[in-house]
């Protein structure tokens, strides 16, 4: 492929158009990020508002870097459109749409029309990546055919990789460029290529030898952390049994200076990245062999149990304070999936909630992020958060206890706490406090 290698000289020079399909978190992150690294970029999306709100400098995705996102814009290298007309100049397209379960399967249905789209407007020499999270063979089996469907073929006339986004939302430790990229290419050259590009972007690329190694290397992440939380979940629910304190048998095991990680239980895992990826490989994995996968299942059921044992903890400590749950009123302090993010998805905080209103616990709740919860049966609205708020409340719960909440006052006004998520440890107080 002659033009490849002009394709290659040019992204080894960090010069190119680049079309990003799906102007998400993962895509207009990234997106921001190669318009910051001099490529001009543009966003492409389906959702006519979010495109409209985008084109007027607006970072209406939360999460993203707003620094990143303004450069970009003030720089004119980065537009955005909700037509496919970019990929026809593109010389590299990524597609970052999303992979959602569907009664527990993957619906890979917009990658498939998004691969459609491109394929329909691809051109020779062009370096197609594939970003969502999907499972292996995903590249190679689904998106690959698609892009082919005009005539061209990955390896001779175009180049085809995949490379997952990693990036931890809400992190100010490990921003876009600090994370490695994992790239695999379909060929050699298609990897090389995507190495030079994402070499641009962050302060590291990590090559795998195939598209498939990259598609479950990202699995494999999630789904590690997915497992070891369960097990320190488990193990909360086995100290709570024995009267051991789980913190400081965690904090022990996390003095050793090699062959252990700490994890840390709570009300169980949410987002849409860890309770769902693990699922991937589950299902494919029934799906080719017939067979479970069985650690990560069993570890998702642990998992997905603890919204229901962190209710009936919380009912059992009323019930020793002669208050029953039928009537209690509870005050949730934090519903978002983890600590200063905004997103609810899959929040296991939520599922706590739900879990204490079919209790007929009178449920209430408070989170700087959240203005309302309308799922899981609740139809809530933010309550607000004052000294008498908790002086009132029967319970007070730290599900997500935000860096924004002041855990002092709050510990001085309520009159019982119980914290799912030992956010209370490090306060000098005399407070009543159940831990997780
Ligand atoms: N958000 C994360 O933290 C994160 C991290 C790593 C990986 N991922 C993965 O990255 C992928 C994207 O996730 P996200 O969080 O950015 O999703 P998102 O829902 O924030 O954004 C996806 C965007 O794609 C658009 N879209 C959908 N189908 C389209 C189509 N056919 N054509 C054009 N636009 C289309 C949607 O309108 C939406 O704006 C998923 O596979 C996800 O699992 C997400």
């Amino acid at each position: 492929m002659a033009r490849g290698s002009t394709l290659q000289a040019r992204l080894t020079a960090g010069e190119g158009r680049v079309a990003v399909v799906g102007a998400g978190y993962v895509g207009l992150s990234v997106a921001a990020a190669a318009a910051v690294a001099g490529f001009a970029v543009t966003a492409i999306d389906r959702d006519e508002d979010r495109v409209r709100a985008l084109a007027r400098g607006r970072c209406v995705v939360a999460g993203v870097s707003k620094p990143a996102f303004r450069a970009g814009v003030v720089s004119g290298r980065l537009s955005f459109a909700t037509d496919f007309d970019a990929v026809s100049g593109a010389d590299v397209v990524l597609i970052c749409v999303p992979t959602p379960l569907v009664d527990h399967r993957p619906d890979l249905s917009a990658v498939e029309a998004a691969a459609r789209s491109v394929g329909e407007r691809l051109h020779p020499a062009t370096l197609v990546v594939l970003e969502s999270t999907t499972y292996p063979g995903t590249t190679e089996q689904l998106v690959c055919p698609l892009l082919e469907a005009g005539g061209l073929r990955s390896g001779r006339d175009f180049l085809l990789a995949y490379s997952p986004e990693r990036v931890n939302p809400g992190d100010t430790d490990f921003g876009f460029a600090a994370v490695p990229r994992v790239v695999g290419g379909h060929t050699e050259a298609a990897g090389d290529a995507a190495a030079a590009f994402y070499g641009h972007l962050v302060e590291e690329v990590h090559r795998v030898s195939s598209c498939r190694a990259a598609e479950l290397a990202k699995l494999l992440e999630n789904t590690y952390r997915m497992v070891n939380i369960a097990l320190v979940n488990e193990l909360a629910q086995l100290c709570a049994d024995q009267g051991i304190d789980t913190w400081e048998v965690i904090d022990a095991a996390a003095t050793k200076p090699f062959g252990f990680q700490r994890f840390e239980p709570g009300p169980g895992v949410g987002g849409h990245c860890i309770p769902l990826d693990p699922a991937y490989l589950t299902w494919q994995t029934r799906r080719d062999t017939g067979r479970p996968f069985r650690l990560v299942e069993l570890a998702a059921d642990v998992n997905d149990q603890m919204p229901d044992y962190v209710a009936r903890r919380i009912g059992d400590a009323l019930n020793r304070r002669g208050i029953a749950v039928q009537g209690a009123h509870v005050l949730a302090l934090g519903v978002t999936y983890k600590p200063d993010v905004g997103d609810i998805r899959e929040s296991a905080a939520v599922h706590v909630l739900a879990h204490l209103a079919a209790r007929g616990a009178d449920v209430r709740f408070h989170d700087p992020y959240v203005a309302r919860v309308d799922q899981k049966g609740l139809r809530l609205r933010r309550a607000r958060l004052d000294d008498r708020a908790l002086a009132s409340a029967d319970a007070v719960l730290l599900l997500t206890p935000h860096r924004a909440y002041d855990l002092p006052g709050i510990l001085e006004h309520a009159s019982f706490v119980f914290d799912a998520r030992n956010a209370t440890r490090h306060i000098d107080h005399d407070a009543d406090v159940e831990v997780l």
